[in-house]
């Protein structure tokens, strides 16, 4: 199968197997077609985007509803990485060697974010939701047209909306776990360390791309207005799993220690 009909099946397709169809076994880099973005990913009325945005629960995940807004909003995270990776397979070039290697590496994170999809998708159907009971929003696609190579592709994606992941499913594995949902805690340590590697092959390809510069000033000039890395980062930082990732320890200090006052994420309760 060709790329480009790989990828524009996630993307364009509207129905949620479309989302999740299987890698095919053979993949043939074609002519890159650099494609207009469309303005939102094929959606059916059960997946439509809304603009209004429902609230992620701040605490009492014992509560049935609260658990499943919870998984709702993981599971709408991992529908948009997916659709943005199959776009990145649609906008960038891949005339060279390294090209390549960075579309094999978005479509092995592709892959992992549909296993994620499908796990919190079949926890919510257990728990007797089904996905799109609840509002889905765009938040990380309205990035998309921002990101006109893959190195601030990767700036955004892997480096901020990943590594931010790696925070919240780190903490929301401890909170399901303290409250004895192992399946949910099991999920969501798989997510985890998936999202290691998709961290790590950011920081992989955004060294290689770098030239002389720090890790830290090449990943700033590349982020676009108005993200910074204030959104790289959960409630609670995690360095442990950044060293994983092979973050070095000057960027990892940098963003652990960042402060732009909650302007972007807005997030000031989390100083009390
Ligand atoms: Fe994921
Ligand atoms: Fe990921």
């Amino acid at each position: 199968m060709l790329l480009s009909e790989y990828a524009k099946q996630i993307l364009y397709g509207e129905k949620f197997s479309d989302k999740i169809q299987d890698l095919p076994e053979k993949i043939d880099f074609d002519e890159s077609c650099v494609l207009a973005l469309p303005k939102t990913p094929g959606r059916d009325h059960k997946l439509q985007i809304s603009p209004e945005n429902i609230k992620f629960p701040k605490g009492h995940f014992h509560e049935l509803e609260k658990k499943a807004i919870a998984l709702h909003s993981f599971a709408n995270h991992e529908l948009l990485a997916i659709e943005m990776m199959a776009c990145a397979l649609l906008i960038y070039p891949h005339h060279t060697p390294e090209l390549k290697k960075f579309k094999q590496g978005v479509i092995s994170s592709l892959v992992d974010e549909q296993k994620h999809l499908k796990l919190y998708v079949e926890r919510l159907n257990e728990l007797g939701y089904e996905f799109g009971d609840f509002k889905l929003n765009d938040f990380f696609w309205k990035y998309m047209p921002k990101l006109k190579t893959p190195a601030s592709y990767l700036s955004v994606m892997a480096l901020t909306f990943e590594a931010a992941n790696l925070d919240f499913a780190f903490f929301y594995q401890n909170v399901f776990l303290e409250l004895g949902d192992k399946k949910t805690a099991d999920i969501l340590a798989t997510v985890l360390k998936d999202e290691i590697s998709h961290v790590g092959f950011g920081v992989h390809f955004l060294n290689k791309w770098k030239e002389d510069k720090s890790l830290w000033n090449y990943y700033n000039e590349l982020l676009p207005y108005p993200l910074t890395p204030a959104r790289a980062k959960g409630k609670n930082f995690i360095e442990h799993v950044r060293k994983k990732a092979k973050m070095d320890e000057d960027f990892i200090q940098k963003i652990k220690h960042f402060d732009d006052n909650f302007a972007i994420t807005k997030r000031k309760e989390w100083k009390k």
